[in-house]
């Protein structure tokens, strides 16, 4: 930032070009502390292969649930300790307790913040972790919320990984927005929905938020669909099935797989246990590794693509 004027009138014909600006080091203007935080924030997720967040239109649909088991699928696949979650639910925060983490503290170690360390060394970062109690309510409007995504990617430590999978809450609000403009390099949006009409209906708007922002969507998984009754064996579609394929068709989008109801799935979250990692040869564990799969195939087609730089929005 050239200072041209006198020398303590900071920044009065400052042209914000931190990177070049001689005077940086004793400039106060807070542009430069602006500028500092999205260096940093770049660094911090330079060292982040791959940064997948996963989204839907509404609340409830299973986003969590998909994302746990889908990074413990990652990390039972050749990824154990190489895989962050960060849970960007400001309000609802829900990680932890998927993953018997509550309680737990991001640890402050010489000057840096480290994640919570989840089971098969998966880093966590929540609101849930700095909260003083359980009935702690958030109470933010969108630039403080935008704030605290900033700094969960740019000062918390996450080191080296393969992949960081951030859970949003639902919609297509503050969070969403703020985690989509902060990554400008994200491979993609994984998006959730339930079969039925009503889901399908928000999930247009998931899939269109994505195409605006120029986040590519990597695909749409199916949640709730179907339930095979442990007494008879009957397949009871309880909110329809297939809902999630024909809206990934009408969309050309990318269909990932449908992950059927299961008390299992939900008694295993409430006791803070990832399912799959109880259920490896279950049918929905092998979805996930399915799924696992085919992430990883879209992400080898990306690596042979042009991709244009997106334009930095850090701001
Ligand atoms: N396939 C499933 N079968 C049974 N319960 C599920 C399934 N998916 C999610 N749940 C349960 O539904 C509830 C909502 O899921 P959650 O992942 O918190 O949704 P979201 O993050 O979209 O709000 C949780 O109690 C979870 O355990
Ligand atoms: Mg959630």
């Amino acid at each position: 930032m050239e200072r041209r004027g006198e020398e303590n009138s900071m920044s009065v014909e400052c042209d914000g070009g931190c990177e070049s600006c001689s005077k940086k080091s004793e400039c106060n203007d807070p542009r430069r502390e602006r500028w500092e935080e999205k260096q940093r924030l770049k660094a911090n997720m330079s060292e982040i292969k791959h940064k997948i967040a996963v989204i839907s239109g509404k609340g409830g649909v299973g986003k969590s649930t998909v994302t746990v088991n889908l990074a413990i699928a990652f990390a039972m696949h050749g990824y154990a300790n190489r895989v962050g979650i960060l849970d960007a639910d400001i309000h609802g925060p829900s990680i932890p307790k998927m993953l018997g983490l509550r309680g737990q503290k991001l640890q402050a170690l010489a000057g840096m913040i480290f994640p919570v360390i989840g089971p098969l060394g998966i880093k966590v970062v929540s609101m849930d972790f700095l909260l003083p109690s359980d009935e702690s309510p958030v109470i933010w409007r969108g630039p403080l919320k935008m704030r605290a995504i900033q700094q969960f990617l740019s000062d918390i430590k996450w080191g080296g990984l393969d992949f960081l999978f951030i859970d949003l809450p639902p919609g297509t609000g503050d969070e969403p927005l703020s985690v989509i403009q902060l990554i400008p390099d994200m491979d993609g949006v994984v998006i959730v929905t339930m079969p039925s009409e009503v889901s399908q209906i928000v999930v247009k708007k998931a899939v269109a938020f994505a195409r605006q922002l120029g986040a590519p969507v990597i695909g749409i998984i199916e949640n709730m669909s179907g339930f095979i009754c442990p007494k008879c064996g009957a397949e009871v579609n309880i909110f329809k099935s297939g809902g999630g394929r024909k809206i990934a068709e009408d969309l050309a989008a990318p269909f990932l797989g449908s992950i059927p109801i299961d008390p299992e799935i939900c008694s295993y979250s409430d006791e803070g246990k990832p399912f799959i990692v109880g259920h490896q040869d279950s049918p929905t564990s092998k979805v996930f590794i399915d799924i696992v799969k085919k992430i990883e195939q879209y992400i080898e087609k990306r690596n042979h693509m042009e991709i244009p730089v997106k334009e930095d929005v850090c701001e």
